[in-house]
């Protein structure tokens, strides 16, 4: 929205939310997102034609475009549990559009939702509507985190679904007008509603798809001595592949690609596609099994145990750059070793204490809903503390386990880092990150995702 106000001064912008805090903290010089270059952006456009507010209805009333971007939590119950997406917060959303409008509007869909919610959406708003017309449109955003700025202020591609009738075609034309403004014509792809709608599942899948790939063939190159670096750069090489997305991992987080591939199984299996359903649900068992091979290749390297071992935890985000910790591999990292009794030290350059905590205390999902509907109150687990520096969480370490590619963790003093630990001293790096090298000269034991097993590890089982 605020690139929408920077790029069309002329257009009045106005971002409601019912959470006072979360809209003063917009309001205020400490935004509630880390996002490189947003400060600049809101800075420069904040009272003039970008304003936050929490008059939620007022804003709606007045508007001629409302795009939507309440939260979808997967369903943690009921019908669908564990794979669905959770419509409350948009039926709700839909009927206050309805309850407050007096003009005709086009209301849009910003956040992720299941292939046919515009038909549901529709029906809610035009049963309510009092004779108002409101046209729905798809518009699914395909930013990344850390990249945001970059990403909207040049698109590979602005998606806008409508319906195919001639009010449907001038509201998806109204749209693209908004971002004609700064988006070249022929990056303005315009398509039907349910093919907008399953155009954002279908590229999160194949991203997040591209990556279990690759993380099962990190399997095999340890089984048999390849190097998933070399790997995938040679695959990606050929032009029809491409050499992104392809870094092997200790597994994918963030906030969409789970949670879309699972609604994406949901609906294959409601539409009766038992077979397509299962292929998808695929990406997410390899990324499950990706999370406790590292879990399990720590336990089983420590001679079977890591009961009252200190064990460093490097990064807790779910990538650099970004404090967002939302489906982060470290959850279920750290949750693993937890279970077999570990004592870790966690440092991350931007999560905070009380994230973590929050996190490894959460039921899968709640993170979710709204802040007043997630544990409150502080949590303190014991066998966790949270530190400042990577040289406090390593300092009398049994092992270091790097769990976000984080650019310092390129350049810590290795060197001191051992000196101070615990022998023999472990490596695990689930981000391919370190100089395996380099530090295993120093004298650590070194497990890097995909790469040549350390001679000390090779008779430890593989999977425990
Ligand atoms: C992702 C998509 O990239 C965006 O296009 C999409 O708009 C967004 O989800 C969304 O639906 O909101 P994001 O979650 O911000 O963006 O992060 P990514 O850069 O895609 O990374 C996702 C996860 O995959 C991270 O945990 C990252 O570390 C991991 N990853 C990524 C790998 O393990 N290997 C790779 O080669 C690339």
């Amino acid at each position: 929205m605020a690139i929408i106000a920077l790029k069309c001064p002329e257009i009045e912008v106005a971002v409601v939310d019912i959470s006072a805090p979360r809209i003063n903290a917009w309001n205020s010089d400490q935004l509630p997102i880390y996002e490189p270059g947003l400060d600049d952006v809101v800075k420069q456009c904040r009272g003039k034609n970008l304003f936050f507010s929490t008059e939620v209805e007022k804003h709606v009333c007045e508007a001629d475009i409302v795009f939507v971007s309440v939260n979808t939590p997967t369903k943690t119950q009921g019908l669908g549990a564990g794979k669905a997406a959770d419509l409350t917060y948009w039926e709700s959303a839909a009927r206050m559009i309805a309850d407050v409008s007096k003009s005709s509007k086009i209301v849009v869909e910003k956040s992720t939702v299941p292939v046919k919610t515009a038909e549901a959406i529709e029906r809610i708003l035009s049963h309510n509507s009092k004779g108002i017309n409101f046209q729905i449109l798809s518009n699914p955003e395909f930013l990344a985190e850390g990249t945001a700025v970059e990403d909207l202020l040049k698109p590979d591609r602005v998606l806008i679904g409508g319906r195919e009738t001639p009010e449907g075609n001038k509201a998806v034309k109204a749209l693209k007008d908004v971002y004609a403004h700064w988006v070249p014509e022929d990056r303005i792809l315009c398509a039907n509603l349910w093919s907008a709608e399953l155009s954002k599942l279908a590229a999160n899948a194949f991203l997040a798809q591209r990556i279990s790939s690759v993380n099962a063939m990190s399997a095999l190159c340890e089984a048999t001595g390849a190097d998933v670096t070399e790997v995938s750069h040679a695959v990606g090489k050929d032009t029809r592949i491409g050499p992104k997305f392809l870094n092997a991992s200790v597994g994918f987080g963030g906030s969409c690609f789970q949670k879309d591939i699972l609604n994406l199984v949901y609906i294959c299996e409601c539409n009766g596609l038992p077979e397509v359903a299962h292929y998808w649900k695929q990406v997410i068992i390899m990324n499950d099994y990706q999370k406790n091979r590292f879990v399990n290749r720590v336990v089983s390297s420590m001679f079977n145990t890591v009961a009252n071992k200190k064990i460093a935890i490097l990064g807790f985000a779910f990538k650099k750059d970004t404090g967002d910790t939302r489906e982060t591999p470290a959850i279920d990292v750290c949750n693993g070793l937890l279970g077999d009794k570990a004592q870790l030290s966690i440092y991350d350059p931007q999560v905070s204490e009380a994230q973590i905590q929050k996190d490894l205390s959460m039921q899968k999902f709640d993170w979710d809903h709204p802040a007043h509907l997630q544990p409150s109150g502080p949590i303190d687990l014991k066998q966790v503390s949270v530190v400042r520096d990577a040289y406090t969480a390593t300092k009398d370490a049994h092992a270091v386990c790097i769990l976000t590619e984080w650019d310092e963790f390129k350049n810590l003093d290795y060197q001191k880092i051992y000196d101070n630990m615990q022998k023999p001293a472990f490596i695990f790096d689930g981000r391919n990150v370190i100089d395996v090298a380099k530090v295993r000269k120093m004298g650590f034991i070194v497990y890097s995702i995909g790469k040549q097993l350390d001679e000390f590890l090779k008779d430890m089982p593989a999977v425990a």
